[in-house]
Formats: C-alpha cells, sequence, structure tokens
C-alpha cells in the first residue's frame, strides 16, 4: 500500500516569550524634543519552544486515523504540518509521493486545493459570503458548472442538516451549524486527503455521528485518507489507527487490526482513561 503522508522527524520550534520579560514585543512611549510622543517598539527576549519533537508519522493511502492527546500537546501543530498549511522547523514530509517542503507557495497552494480538504479547528469560513457559496468555493475555484456545484451543495448540505443556512452569513448561524458547513466544504471536492481537527467540538452527538458516517463512507467506499483530531474516544473509535500524542512526542500507537468498533472504543477509553486517573491524584 502506498503512503499517503510520510514524514520524518518533524521538529517545530515556536518563539515564545522569556519568563520575566512580560511581553514578547512591548511599547515604549517617551515625548519627541517637538513636543510630540514617540513610540517605539520593544523587542522582547524570546526562546525556542519545541511544540514537536521528533515526530515521525507514515498515513497510508485509504487509512483512517485519529490523533488523540493532552490540550497543547501538538495536535494542531502536527496536522497542519503534515497539511502543509504549515512548515516543520527541521524534518521531511512528502504528501502522495511530493516533496511537499520544497514547492514553491504558489504550487503548493494549487497542490493544498487539488488533493487535501482541511477542516480547521476555528472554521475559518469566509465572513461576508453566505454558507452556500462558502461551501462550494473550491469548486468554484475548480471552474465546475455552476448548476452542478450547487447541486452538490443542497445534497450535502441535506445529509450534514444545514439546509436552511445555505442562505445564511456564518455570523447569522450557530457554532455547530459553522462546523457542519466548515466541513462541507472540505468535502465537496471529494479530496484523496481528508484532515479534520476536531471537526465534532461543536457538534452534539447526533451531528456528530451523521460526519462521522459521511467521513466512514468516504474512507470505505472512494478510499479517501482521513487524518483527524478528536478529544472524544466514541469518535476515535470509527479509526482504523490512533496516534496518542503527549509533549510534542508520540506515545502510543495503537492498530484497530480485527476488533470492532465498539473493542477498539473500550481499548482507546483505557489509554485516555489513564489521564483521568492521572488528574484524580492532584485532587
Ligand atoms: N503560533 C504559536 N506561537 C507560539 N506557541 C504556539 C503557537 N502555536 C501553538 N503554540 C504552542 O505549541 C503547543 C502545541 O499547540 P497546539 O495548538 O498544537 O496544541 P493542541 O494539542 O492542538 O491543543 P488543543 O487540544 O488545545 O487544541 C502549545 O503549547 C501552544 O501554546
Ligand atoms: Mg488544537
Amino acid at each position: 500500500m502506498k503512503k499517503i503522508i510520510d514524514a520524518k522527524n518533524i521538529i517545530k520550534t515556536y518563539d515564545i516569550a522569556v519568563r520575566g520579560s512580560k511581553f514578547k514585543n512591548s511599547i515604549k512611549y517617551s515625548s519627541a524634543d517637538n513636543g510630540m510622543l514617540n513610540i517605539e517598539v520593544v523587542k522582547g527576549e524570546t526562546s525556542k519552544f519545541k511544540a514537536l519533537d521528533k515526530v515521525s508519522l507514515s498515513i497510508m493511502e485509504g487509512e483512517f486515523t485519529c490523533v488523540m492527546g493532552p490540550s497543547g500537546s501538538g495536535k494542531s501543530t502536527l496536522i497542519s504540518i503534515l497539511s502543509t498549511i504549515d512548515s516543520p522547523t527541521i524534518g521531511k514530509i512528502k504528501v502522495n509521493g511530493e516533496n511537499v517542503i520544497e514547492m514553491s507557495e504558489r504550487k503548493l497552494s494549487r497542490f493544498r486545493y487539488e488533493n487535501i480538504g482541511y477542516i480547521f479547528q476555528e472554521f475559518n469560513l469566509l465572513d461576508n459570503i453566505t454558507i452556500r457559496d462558502n461551501i462550494a468555493l473550491p469548486l468554484l475555484l475548480k471552474n465546475v458548472n455552476k448548476k452542478e456545484i450547487y447541486k452538490r451543495v443542497e445534497a450535502l448540505a441535506e445529509k450534514l442538516d444545514i439546509v436552511g443556512t445555505l442562505d445564511k452569513l456564518p455570523s447569522e448561524c450557530s457554532g455547530g451549524q459553522k462546523q457542519r458547513a466548515a466541513s462541507a466544504r472540505a468535502l465537496i471536492s471529494e479530496p484523496k486527503i481528508i484532515i479534520a481537527d476536531e471537526p465534532t467540538g461543536n457538534l452534539d452527538s447526533k451531528n456528530s455521528h451523521e460526519l462521522l458516517k459521511i467521513l466512514k463512507e468516504r474512507n470505505e467506499k472512494q478510499g479517501t485518507s482521513v487524518l483527524m483530531v478528536t478529544h472524544d474516544a466514541m469518535i476515535a473509535s470509527y479509526s482504523k489507527k490512533l496516534v496518542f500524542i503527549r509533549d510534542g512526542k508520540i506515545e502510543t500507537e495503537l492498530i484497530r487490526g480485527d476488533l470492532s468498533q465498539k473493542e477498539f472504543f473500550y481499548k482507546i477509553v483505557d489509554i485516555t482513561s489513564k489521564e483521568s486517573q492521572n488528574l484524580f491524584n492532584e485532587i
């Protein structure tokens, strides 16, 4: 089977403010000779924070992988690097056989929209166009026939129960409706890879399972590779592989193998409940 994503020794560092120098950058005011106010941006001291530390991960074509881990462990950082939205400080990544690190920004953005559907943790819908046009956007960029586009939008909106929001602006929708619209936008162009950062974080359990049913169907019928971050063991049980990360490192990789979804769920609960048990020691 082909590796659709292959990441080796990924290190991602961020500049963070040094303790004691309160702000990363601060503003210094002084009066100038001509009586005006001088405003100067003073660079604060920063140090390097390793959000990902030598992470290697392969995603096979048609695999359904979930990433779990405590808040701040590096999940969003990892998947935004794997989806080429962000780049690592050090490391190599191939997506669909192409070395994405060496691609120019222009080539990369084309590659991204031809290969990857990304569901952002914060939705990233365009504020001043309707939900209908937000969902249609990836196809409008591909010059697909408009009638065909809006037919597909309606069909997907029906499945995700957001037909009533299609003519609204994102600001007129609830969090869960925006999240489903963001999912529809990622699904509409039937990409080879779907990458989702907590796509059910704002959904009730019925809508979560409706979305997961669509992802499962795409994965099983069309061989779409799915990579998804979630905090929910029930949602993670839809996957075939679980990657648990902590402090920027992969701690556990769990393969579902022949286990039923229910059996896999209990294995995942085992891992995540250790988290909760540790919390008891701190109470
Ligand atoms: N742009 C940034 N600048 C500095 N530090 C950052 C930046 N983005 C993320 N971090 C830090 O990197 C670490 C990993 O962040 P990340 O967003 O990947 O966590 P996460 O596992 O997705 O958490 P959550 O479950 O809360 O979404 C955190 O400690 C975070 O504070
Ligand atoms: Mg996150």
